[in-house]
C-alpha cells in the first residue's frame, strides 16, 4: 500500500481538487483506493457526495481510536472515503492531549489493505498535517502559479524535516505540481521557470486553469465527467505520472491498471 499526501501551507492552491482527481483517477484505473479527508472544511468529502453530518469520521479514528473500517464510506467503484466534517476543527487540541499524538493515523492505518491512499490536508501545518505526513510514503505540493505558494512549500518543508527526523525518515517529496496555470501569463511563466530551477522533481504535467473546475465541483462531478475539460485531461496525465513515480506499486496493482486501460 502506498500513501500520498497533497499538502501546501498556502490555502487555495488546488490541494483538494488534486486529491479528488488523483483518488478518482486511481480508482478508475482499477486500483483499490482510499481517500482520506483530513480537512475540517470537509471539501473532499462533499465533492465525493458525502455530507458527513452524523456518521463516524476521521475525527473518531484519530481521537477515539475507532477502526477506519467502521468509518469508510464506499463512494465509487474501487474508492472508499474516510470523511471529515467541521467537528475536526478542534482535533489539534484534542490530539495534543493524547499520547503519541503524531502517530495516530499511521497506527490506525496499520491493519488497512488497499493499493493506494490519498490524503487531503488543511492549509495549516498542525497535528492533522503532521499525522498525514507521518503516515505517508510521499507527498505532492500543488503550487497555484503564484509566488506565495512557493513560500508555502518552504514552510511545509520545515515540518517535513522534523517528521523525517523523528518519525518517518523515508518520507519522499514526489514533487511540486503547477496548478491553475495560464500559459500566456508572465506570472505563470516566471513561477514555472523558478519552480523547475529550484525543484528538478517538479511534475512534467501542468494543470491548466479551467473555469469548468468550479462548475464540476458545484454539480458534484469531477473534471473527468465533463467533456472537453482541459484540466481533466491534465489530471489523467498526472495520474499516470504519479504512478510511474511511485514505481513499485506491485505487480498485482500494475496488472489491474493495465487490464482497466485495455478495456
Ligand atoms: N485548474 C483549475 N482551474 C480553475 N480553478 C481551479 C482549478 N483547480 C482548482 N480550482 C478552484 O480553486 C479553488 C481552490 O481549489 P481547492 O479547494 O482544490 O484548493 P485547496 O488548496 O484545497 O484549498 P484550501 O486550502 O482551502 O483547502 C476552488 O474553487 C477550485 O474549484
Ligand atoms: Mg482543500
Amino acid at each position: 500500500m502506498k500513501t500520498i499526501v497533497i499538502a501546501n501551507a498556502k490555502g487555495g492552491v488546488a490541494k483538494t481538487t488534486t486529491a479528488l482527481h488523483l483518488a478518482v483517477g486511481f480508482a478508475d484505473r482499477g486500483l483499490d483506493t482510499i481517500a482520506i479527508d483530513m480537512d475540517p472544511q470537509g471539501t473532499l468529502s462533499q465533492q465525493l457526495g458525502v455530507q458527513a453530518t452524523g456518521e463516524p469520521t476521521v475525527r473518531e479514528v484519530l481521537v477515539d481510536g475507532l477502526s477506519p473500517r467502521d468509518a469508510f464510506v464506499a463512494v465509487r467503484p474501487n474508492l472508499r472515503l474516510l470523511p471529515a466534517n467541521i467537528l475536526l476543527a478542534d482535533a489539534d487540541l484534542a490530539l495534543s492531549q493524547l499520547h503519541a499524538s503524531d502517530l495516530r493515523l499511521r497506527r490506525a492505518l496499520q491493519g488497512t489493505r488497499a493499493d493506494i491512499v490519498v490524503i487531503d490536508v488543511p492549509p495549516s501545518i498542525g497535528k492533522l498535517t503532521v499525522n498525514a505526513l507521518v503516515a505517508a510514503d510521499g507527498f505532492i505540493a500543488p503550487i497555484d502559479s503564484e509566488i506565495y505558494a512557493m513560500m508555502g512549500l518552504q514552510l511545509l518543508f520545515r515540518t517535513v524535516e522534523t517528521v523525517r527526523e523523528y518519525f518517518n525518515p523515508g518520507l519522499r517529496f514526489l514533487g511540486p505540481l503547477l496548478t491553475m496555470a495560464e500559459g500566456r501569463t508572465i506570472v505563470t511563466r516566471v513561477v514555472e521557470e523558478e519552480l523547475r530551477a529550484q525543484y528538478p522533481e517538479t511534475f512534467t504535467t501542468v494543470i491548466r486553469k479551467s473555469q469548468r473546475t468550479k462548475e464540476a465541483a458545484m454539480s458534484g462531478q469531477t473534471l473527468y465527467d465533463l467533456a472537453g475539460a482541459t484540466a481533466g485531461a491534465d489530471y489523467r496525465a498526472l495520474v499516470r505520472e504519479v504512478l510511474a513515480r511511485l514505481g513499485d506499486l506491485g505487480e498485482a496493482t500494475a496488472a489491474a491498471a493495465i487490464a482497466q486501460e485495455c478495456r
